[in-house]
């Protein structure tokens, strides 16, 4: 059965990837995305979402602009991350295609509740846009079937203060509201992402096939890459956002547990810092499934096969 999605998204080096890999894989029908700040701006971000759909020949598929800012915090973007207009060195053609002039907390209203269950919302910039939702109308948190979301960090370290994961950080406020609003929803944190590096190897077999959709790859991870090398030591980039896509049709690359998690929205050293309750000290039930394992290698090798084919349908 074909999982019918909508991305929410800073676009975003990682956030690119996750995009192609949607429209690589015939399980998923992609149907919005909605583009929250982040990595960039959320205007920026959606020049980007447009661009990236045209290169893969999907055009067609509608993208509506959010949030600008967080509902609290402060705006942080990451230009050092994804560079200043969010693809790293990548320089894409204008879309033709304009954005919708519905808001992107409309969109995804409007959409969830005309459809009642039927859509997997997959999250992977800050959960501005869904929290907003979820506040302008509760009726779709029982009309969403489940969100899966790419954020936070259980026992991994943070990357962007020591102990807090950007998505989470930026806008803490946005996902405590959708941790607790009762939707069925899976966190894919950093424990889990940080072991899906792809390599200048797995970009260099992608180079092989004559197409735009590989040499964009190449372009916009480069910059990722030199960045991790940089700040992180990483041989590689990680491309968290695509494991989380991945996700929605391929679940046995993980293994989950049910945990109550929480997020510090007091302030201070552990702003955005997610916590899972593992010795169920809190007494609270389980809010989430959270992804603990992951088998990296499978989900590279699927991402590096899925996007080769993807190329092969955009020639040029
Ligand atoms: O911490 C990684 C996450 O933050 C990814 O979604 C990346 O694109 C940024 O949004
Ligand atoms: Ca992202």
């Amino acid at each position: 059965m074909t999982e019918r999605i909508i991305i929410d998204t800073d676009p975003g080096i990682d956030d690119s990837m996750a995009i192609l890999l949607a429209l690589a894989s015939p399980e998923v029908s992609l149907e919005g995305l909605t583009v929250v700040h982040g990595n960039c701006t959320a205007a920026q971000g959606t020049r980007n979402a447009l661009a990236v759909l045209e290169l893969a020949g999907a055009g067609n598929i509608p993208v509506a602009k959010g949030c600008d800012l967080p509902l609290v915090q402060p705006s942080l973007l990451a230009p050092e991350t994804h560079g200043d207009t969010g693809l790293g060195y990548a320089r894409l053609p204008e879309a033709a295609q304009p954005p919708l002039r519905q808001h992107a907390v409309d969109f995804l209203i409007e959409r969830l509740l005309a459809e009642p269950g039927e859509y997997t919302l997959v999250a992977v910039g800050p959960l501005t846009n869904l929290a907003m939702a979820i506040r302008r109308e509760p009726k779709i948190i029982p009309a969403i079937k489940r969100v899966i979301s790419m954020g936070g960090a259980i026992r991994h370290q943070g990357n962007t203060t020591p102990l807090a994961e950007f998505n989470v950080y930026v806008d803490p406020h946005a996902a405590h509201i959708v941790y607790h609003s009762g939707v069925p929803f899976t966190l894919v944190p950093l424990d889990v992402t940080y072991h899906c590096i792809l390599t200048r190897a797995d970009v260099g077999r992608l180079l092989k096939v004559p197409s735009p959709v590989p040499r964009f790859v190449h372009d916009t991870t480069r910059f990722y890459m030199d960045f991790h090398d940089a700040n992180q030591k990483i041989d590689g980039c990680v491309i968290n956002d695509a494991l989380a896509l991945a996700l929605v049709f391929a679940p046995q690359l993980c293994d989950f547990e049910e945990h109550y998690v929480d997020v510090d929205i007091q302030g201070g050293v552990s702003m955005g810092k997610t916590f899972a309750d593992f010795y169920r000290m809190t007494g609270k039930p389980a809010n989430m499934k959270v992804a603990l394992g992951v088998r990296a290698r499978d989900f590279l090798d699927l991402f590096v096969e899925r996007i080769e084919n993807l190329s092969r349908a955009v020639p040029g």
